[in-house]
């Protein structure tokens, strides 16, 4: 059975440092990648308050609704779509501080400010991408880039 997860204070740097241990180990020894998708958003969730933190995943020309937590979503975006599918289709992180700002952005809740997308890479093939909005301006910066990155690297090696 899973452990609570110990919730964090300090800097966010601090934050990320002592959660992610404790996401490798709630996804170390479980194959299911949806079970691991589920577990890793509701980490973050709980961790950091964002107002929505989830994944989608590629099928065919499209990233379809994975596991999230926060308000409903838009379920289906095609490549080269918004901040998720051209954050797939150029294969990098996409930082957006004011998604007002991004053209083409998708609003799936009127109350998101700034984002950070990541893909989820595999020898060089994106599989999906995990989708992070913040109810704040200017939310996300390379402290969030680094260990987000590091973290799906760890979830898509999990996922092998
Ligand atoms: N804003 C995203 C769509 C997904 S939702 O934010 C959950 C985008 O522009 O791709």
């Amino acid at each position: 059975m899973a452990e609570d997860l110990q919730v964090i204070t300090g800097s966010k740097q601090e934050q990320y440092e002592a959660l992610l241990p404790q996401i490798e180990a709630l996804i170390s020894g479980e194959p299911d990648l949806i079970a691991n998708l589920a577990n890793v958003s509701a980490a973050l969730f709980q961790q950091f308050k964002w107002l929505w933190v989830g994944f989608y995943i590629v099928r065919g020309d499209e990233l379809v609704l994975g596991p999230f937590q926060g308000p409903i979503a838009c379920t289906r975006i095609r490549k080269g779509k918004g901040v998720c599918g051209t954050s797939w289709e150029r294969a990098e992180t996409l930082v957006v501080p004011d998604v007002e700002k991004f053209p083409g952005h998708i609003a799936c809740s009127s109350l998101s400010r700034s984002e950070i997308v990541v893909p989820l890479i595999d020898k060089g093939n994106v599989w999906g991408v995990l989708d992070v909005d913040s109810i704040e301006l200017n939310d996300f910066d390379a402290v969030d880039k680094k260990y987000l990155e590091l973290l799906v690297t760890r979830i898509v090696n999990a996922a092998q």
